[in-house]
């Protein structure tokens, strides 16, 4: 799927998404299958490969590298990898999206290192059923949380994926949530992408507008607001109590329209789009090509990005064949 032919268009690459490892502290029932097949440590890209695509990236318009995993706070010199990223002359915004288990004792770390926004999965507030869904303690996340605010990390953000039967009745009390830690809170749909441990069914996606109606009907009208990030949400100011949150609708309302993200899966491909398969190997480039060969290369993966952007509103932004799983895309 590489193309041999120059940009077509002002294509600009400006949000990269990591994953580092494909490991996770959590076994979140939708998103990582039972019997889990690792990628050996020795097929796992280095970092200094992956700095190398992200410093080439930079001449074609990156400016944010978001770290995701499996867990991204699992792999070992975390800091340093970001440390690497800050000294990147064109990157201005590393953020991370996390389970936040470990968080509290790696929060200080990060922020010397140079990482600005958390992004903080929280499906339940209820212990009992944060336990079902993920095998975790909720506690841990929450105390991630409180003392990455107070080194000062920000902003932080929470995901939480809806699911119909399941939490849909916990969206006041997120919303409480994120009044109470000042966090915007984001309610996100599930995608049809690489099973967990359930399949995948159109009647759990609980549709959004449903949940900004309640939000609505609680706190009155709500106003468009913004917030940094790839796009991915819609965000909504609460001005009665002066809280932020979003909508993650890849299912009711798709968002792909000029997309300028990649992703680097964690043997080193380049993922084209969260929806299809499409991925080229970087690997052996990244080691051992020159930085004009770096160049040359990312010059192509920027013409088959956009290809694949216009196959995706040539079919109505359908979710395609997804062999990957989740815990090992990070979303
Ligand atoms: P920021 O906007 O930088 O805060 O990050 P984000 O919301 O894009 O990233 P995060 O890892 O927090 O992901 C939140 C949800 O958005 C997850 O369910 C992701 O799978 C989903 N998501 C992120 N990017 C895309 C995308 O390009 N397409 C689709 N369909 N979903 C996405
Ligand atoms: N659909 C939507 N979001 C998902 N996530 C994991 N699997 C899915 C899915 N099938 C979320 C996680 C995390 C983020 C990286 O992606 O809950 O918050």
């Amino acid at each position: 799927i590489i193309p041999d032919i120059e940009p077509q268009k002002e294509t600009k690459i400006t949000y990269l998404r990591i994953s580092i490892t494909d490991r996770c502290n959590l076994k979140c029932f939708y998103c990582r299958p039972e019997n889990q097949e690792f990628i050996p440590r020795e097929e796992v890209l280095d970092y200094e490969d992956m700095v190398k695509f992200v410093k080439v990236l930079t001449k074609f318009g990156l400016k944010t590298v978001r770290i995701t995993g499996g867990e991204p706070l699992l792999r070992k010199d975390i800091e340093k990898f970001i440390s690497m990223l800050n000294e990147i002359e064109g990157i201005d915004d590393i953020a991370m999206t996390t389970n936040a288990i470990t968080l509290k004792k790696q929060a200080k770390a990060l922020k010397e290192a140079g990482l600005k926004r958390l992004n903080i999965s929280i499906d339940s507030l209820k212990p009992k059923l944060f336990y079902d869904i993920t095998k975790g303690n909720l506690q841990d996340v929450i105390d991630g949380i409180i003392e990455a605010k107070k080194v000062g990390i920000e902003p932080i953000k929470v995901n939480a994926v809806v699911i119909k039967g399941l939490n849909e009745d916990e969206a006041i009390d997120f919303v409480e949530f994120g009044r109470e830690y000042n966090v915007e809170v984001r309610f996100i749909e599930m995608m049809p992408i690489g099973q967990g441990q359930i399949d995948w069914k159109e009647d759990m996606v609980q549709p959004l507008e449903k949940v900004k109606q309640k939000i609505e009907e609680k706190y009155g009208k709500m106003l468009p607001s913004f917030s940094m990030g790839s796009g991915a949400a819609r965000v909504y100011e609460i001005p009665s109590i002066k809280t932020k949150v979003g909508f993650i609708t890849p299912i009711s309302n798709p968002f792909c329209d000029g997309c300028s993200k990649l992703r680097l899966t964690v043997e080193g491909n380049v993922k084209l789009c969260l929806r299809t398969d499409d991925e080229i190997p970087a690997k052996d480039i990244l080691k051992e090509g020159t930085e004009e060969e770096i160049e040359d290369f990312v010059r192509k993966v920027v013409v088959a990005k956009e290809i694949s952007n216009e196959n995706i509103q040539f079919n109505n932004y359908a979710f395609g064949e997804c062999q990957r799983i989740m815990t090992s895309i990070g979303g």
